[in-house]
């Protein structure tokens, strides 16, 4: 096989959902309005592969700030449909299982994924992660006609979608770049910055978990101005905490 048809033919990530790692429970995340979301989403794919649903809604668009939980919630809700259902899957599509070099390229990797997803005997979320890397808005200046081509080719497939056993999540922290044609298909939900609360509820459990003191991590969050965003930053502080920790004791 030459290089160029490997390339193409790479396999694409395919997980059960019984295999999506324990840390990606939903039990693990903290906040209301994360949990919320979740059960928003959640509950729309539940009941619509359940009752069958083919023209239902195709999914959803998670956007908002770096570190605020989106890749994490599409993994939580396809552990949680693995729950329900026998034969879940997560497919993962990033940037670069799209990219191709050579022109059509692109388009037909795109038309594999979905119909890859249709082989699969069972239920299947589709997760495009950071999606305005691989699905740039065409209205944009500069814009390569190959990326119009490949985007109309994913805006097709997704109106063919059999939303009876298939559901979307794409994630991005820049809205503005996704195409207006993405933001009309899927259902758009913001990932908002921390509140304090939520902030503190993750420092206090990731203490918990490190062997931690909490104290001084609160302390630290509480005089920071600004305040941290994501729960990514959060968890920063409390690992040099606990690196911090280590150096103490001597283990490192
Ligand atoms: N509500 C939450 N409770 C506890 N941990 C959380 C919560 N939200 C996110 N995290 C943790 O924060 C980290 C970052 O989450 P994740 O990678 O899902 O963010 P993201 O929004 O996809 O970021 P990016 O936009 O950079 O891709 C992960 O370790 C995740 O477990
Ligand atoms: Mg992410």
């Amino acid at each position: 096989m030459s290089r160029r048809a490997k390339e193409l033919s790479k396999p694409l990530k395919v997980i059960k959902a019984v295999g999506v790692p324990e840390d990606y429970d939903v039990s693990r995340f903290v906040g209301e309005e994360y949990k919320r979301i979740f059960n928003l989403i959640f509950k729309t794919f539940y009941y619509q592969f359940r009752e069958g649903v083919k023209r239902g809604i195709k999914g959803f668009l998670l956007y908002g700030e770096p570190g605020t939980g989106k890749t994490s919630l599409a993994y939580a809700v396809a552990r949680e449909l693995g729950k329900k259902f026998k034969d879940v899957y997560l497919i993962l599509v990033d940037a670069s299982d799209i990219a191709r070099p050579l022109y059509g390229e692109s388009e037909i990797r795109i038309v594999e994924i979905f119909e890859e997803s249709k082989k699969l005997m069972g239920y299947t979320i589709i997760l495009f992660d950071d999606v305005e890397s691989i699905f740039m808005s065409r209205g944009r200046e500069g814009i390569e006609s190959w990326h119009i081509a490949q985007d109309n080719v994913f805006f097709h497939m997704l109106d063919e979608l059999d939303t009876s056993r298939i559901g979307v999540i794409a994630t991005t922290n820049w809205y503005e770049l996704v195409d207006k044609a993405l933001i009309d298909r899927l259902y758009p939900i913001e990932f908002k910055p921390l509140d304090i609360d939520t902030a503190l509820a993750i420092a206090e459990k990731r203490c918990r978990e490190l062997g931690v003191p909490y104290n001084r991590v609160k302390e630290e969050i509480t005089s920071m101005n600004p305040l941290p965003r994501s729960a990514r930053e959060v968890e920063r502080i409390v690992i040099r905490h606990y690196i911090e920790k280590l150096e103490r004791l001597e283990v490192i």
